[in-house]
């Protein structure tokens, strides 16, 4: 299956690598629905710490709980799943992930689906928005321009996705010759739709997961393992 797969991408021009929260388990951030490695919505409640609602309800829970996020980013590493990504330059990255780890490997062309922990914007999107140390975040405080707090530059459920890298990330997936889908559930909408649309435009779809997902029916090709432990050797073309 291996060589088969590293022939497609020998043989594909227009490759995107489309990635969730499994590509950076093996740097030790949790994923969101494996029960098996206590991800996050089977301890955490998504409607009070990932949803507007929940923000304005409990605004310092809710930052807190991104607060601890970024420390926790901070103090990971890119795994050679990213580090194999960040060296294809020729490679675009659409991920759902909003950590860092993609750019401290290197990585050039990364399209952020659900946002970024590494940066504030003002709840009230006044514009303004601000850079946060991941090691050492701020807490929550107001928006310098307008007063309104300031918030995590995150997707929260229900709201819509970044307007310019969704209709980047559109292009990419309907002009891909090639689509590796890499560590995710695919569970979550309107990102995982990006997959069957580089499936109905024709290109060649290649499945990293240890675990069935709803990619699976997708895939030309499945590899059952961890992105860590398959991508190096699946990259080394
Ligand atoms: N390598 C590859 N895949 C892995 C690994 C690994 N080491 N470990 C776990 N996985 C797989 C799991 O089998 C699962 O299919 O990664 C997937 C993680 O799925 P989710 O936890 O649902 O994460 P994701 O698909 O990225 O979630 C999408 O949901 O909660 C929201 O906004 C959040 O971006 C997130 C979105």
């Amino acid at each position: 299956m291996i060589d088969a797969a590293r022939d497609l991408i020998g043989a594909s021009e227009r490759i995107v690598a489309f990635s969730g929260a499994g590509l950076s388990a093996e740097s030790g951030v949790p994923t969101f629905r494996d029960a098996e490695t206590q991800g996050f919505w089977t301890n955490y409640d998504a409607a009070k710490l990932a949803t507007p609602e929940g923000f304005a309800n409990d605004p310092e829970l809710v930052y807190k709980w991104y607060t601890d996020r970024r420390r926790n980013m901070a103090a990971v590493q890119p795994n050679p799943a990213h580090l194999s990504l960040a060296r294809r330059r020729d490679i675009v990255n659409v991920t759902q992930n909003i950590d860092d780890l993609l750019h401290r490997a290197g990585a050039v062309r990364i399209i952020q689906l659900h946002g970024t922990l590494m940066t504030d914007r003002c709840l009230a999107e006044c514009g303004y928005e601000e850079p946060v140390e991941m090691a050492d975040p701020p807490g929550l405080r107001a928006c310098p321009q307008c007063g309104a707090l300031l918030r995590p530059a995150v997707v929260w459920f229900g709201e819509p996705l970044p307007f310019n890298a969704w209709r980047e990330a559109e292009d990419l997936c309907a002009s891909c010759d090639l689509m590796l889908v890499i560590g995710t559930a695919a569970e979550v909408y309107p990102a995982a739709g990006l997959i069957g649309l580089a499936k109905r435009a024709g290109a060649k779809i290649i499945v990293i997961n240890p675990n069935p997902s709803q990619a699976s029916a997708l895939a030309d090709i499945e590899l059952v393992g961890k992105a860590g432990a398959l991508m190096p050797d699946l990259m080394a073309v």
